[in-house]
């Protein structure tokens, strides 16, 4: 791998520093009304700009929001009493201070479950980077903020720049969350209804691993588009077929497919054109560049113009931005 990051970030840091948006800064050119049927390559913000902030933060969002994101990511999880919050695992002691708050509320194989706790509980916790070699640790202050505080962030600043940038939820683990008697869909479908994302052509992509919950999602009468993560595992090898794509589309509208799945097997690409879905690779990370690629700019543009792939999922927005402003 190398390392390349420390990107531009002159807009973003007027942003964080003068607390405005940086869409002004960084361009307008965002804007996406129609998910689905936008000919234009889109940056999703994968937990933000989370390259540069923590992840799932309210900043991360801010700072993608103003680096020209068109589409930003959290990642969901359900606390006990019901609530969507921004976490990207289903247990809290990767990205949170939580075995200081609350020492004796691990479970019996010593990990601490978000859907123990209450919202109240979650908003006592202090959110920080996860990786090492990015956002230093003990610096500043970071919360773990609700789905709808995330939207409200979102559509604040939509209305502030003038752009429609998206949101791109990922209920996460919701075959496991129903066990615990939470079921996932029914609750994000009354968030994001009750914050106006109802039609087809809403600015929103709703994705999962687990097909079931995609299909739930259209038993509860979705309309919203839908994409199928896929890793470079067995239970996703049904799918790795003309066949398998055409049977993708009965439930969703786009693939998110781990990027190397595209690199081993470009025809895959073919497969989900053919039957009439996008394509939105993860995720492309500054700091970890695969040596195949040389640079991060070079492995964007191999994805982006010659595979041909319609958004990349990014923890460095501003670069994917860069890249396509360029074209
Ligand atoms: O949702 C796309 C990508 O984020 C899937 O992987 O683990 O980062 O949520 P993960
Ligand atoms: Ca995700």
């Amino acid at each position: 791998m190398k390392s390349q990051a420390g990107a531009p970030v002159v807009a973003a840091a007027l942003a964080c520093a003068t607390g405005l948006p940086a869409a002004t800064l960084a361009g307008d050119d965002g804007a996406t009304e129609d998910a689905v049927s936008s000919p234009s390559r889109i940056v999703i913000a994968h937990r933000g700009a989370s390259g540069y902030l923590p992840e799932h933060t309210l900043p991360a969002y801010a700072l993608a929001h103003g680096m020209g994101a068109d589409y930003i990511e959290p990642d969901l999880v359900l606390t006990r009493d019901g609530h969507l919050i921004c976490l990207h695992d289903i247990y809290l002691q990767a990205t949170t201070n939580v075995e200081q708050v609350f020492p004796s509320r691990a479970r019996e194989d010593g990990r601490w479950y978000a859907a123990d706790f209450s919202l109240a509980e979650i908003r006592r916790l202090e959110a920080r980077e996860r990786l090492r070699d990015r956002f230093p640790r003990g610096k500043s202050r970071f919360a773990v903020p609700s789905f709808a505080e995330m939207i409200e962030l979102v559509q604040g600043l939509n209305e502030r720049t003038g752009r429609t940038v998206g949101i791109y939820p990922e209920i996460k683990a919701p075959a496991w969350h129903r066990t615990e008697g939470l079921p996932m869909e029914e609750a994000l479908l009354e968030v994001v209804e009750r914050y106006g994302y109802r039609e087809s052509g809403a600015p929103i992509f709703v994705q999962s691993f687990e097909e079931e919950s995609l299909r739930r999602l259209r038993e509860l009468g979705s309309e919203l588009p839908q994409v199928l993560l896929m890793a470079e595992v067995e239970q996703y090898r049904q799918f790795l077929s003309a066949e398998g794509m055409a049977g993708i589309a009965a439930f969703a509208d786009g693939i998110g497919p781990a990027k190397t799945m595209l690199e081993r097997q470009p025809e895959l690409i073919g497969w989900a054109r053919d039957a009439g879905l996008t394509i939105h690779p993860y995720t492309f990370r500054a700091d970890q560049v695969p040596d195949l690629h040389g640079s991060h700019e070079a492995e964007l543009e191999r994805y982006l113009f010659e595979l041909g792939v319609d958004g990349v999922f990014t923890d460095y927005p501003d670069r994917a931005r860069a890249v396509l402003d360029r074209q």
